[in-house]
């Protein structure tokens, strides 16, 4: 059981990075209402990795494996899953902008904002800086308890 949700959780951050870098690349300064639609789906499979990415951590945190003190007291976790609920936050801005304009005609040219590829690229970062704090904590880095 706890192979399969440490799977879960790999597969589904997998799913994660991979909707993210099809948004990096399809989302240019301007798209048109078919590109929309593509990009409003490709975040909606975002948003379900996301979901079973977080499900299978907090499992693996409280349920299965290794007592959950070997988490609750290390810092370096908590920055993990600090940092995790900010990707979650810094995600929002661009699932509106492409849910409010998913209607858009199919050869409608739509104006991307900055700020929704700009926040593609810092979750993107974080992305890069998750990974890292969670191989530390699991060797039980940042443990004080
Ligand atoms: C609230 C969200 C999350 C929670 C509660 C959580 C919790 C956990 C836990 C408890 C483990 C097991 C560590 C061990 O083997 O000791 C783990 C492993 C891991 N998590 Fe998460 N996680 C979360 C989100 C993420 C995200 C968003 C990513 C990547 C983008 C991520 C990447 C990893 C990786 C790479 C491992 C394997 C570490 C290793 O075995 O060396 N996690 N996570």
């Amino acid at each position: 059981m706890e192979v399969f949700i440490r799977y879960l959780h790999f597969i589904s951050i997998f799913g994660i990075v991979a909707a993210l870098a099809a948004e990096f690349f399809l989302v240019k300064d301007r798209v048109n209402g078919q590109e929309v639609r593509w990009i409003f789906r490709i975040d909606g499979f975002y948003g379900v990795a996301a979901i079973l990415a977080v499900a299978a951590g907090l499992i693996l945190w409280f349920g299965i494996g290794k007592p959950a003190d070997f988490y609750t007291k290390n810092w370096i976790f908590h920055l993990k899953v600090g940092l995790a609920i900010l990707l979650a936050f810094l995600s929002l801005p661009p699932t509106i902008f492409y849910f409010r304009n998913r209607k858009a005609k199919a050869d409608e040219i739509i104006p991307v904002p900055r700020y929704v590829r700009f926040l593609i690229r810092i979750e993107l970062f974080l992305l890069v800086v998750i990974p890292l704090c969670a191989v530390l904590m699991a060797k039980g880095y940042g443990y004080f308890g």
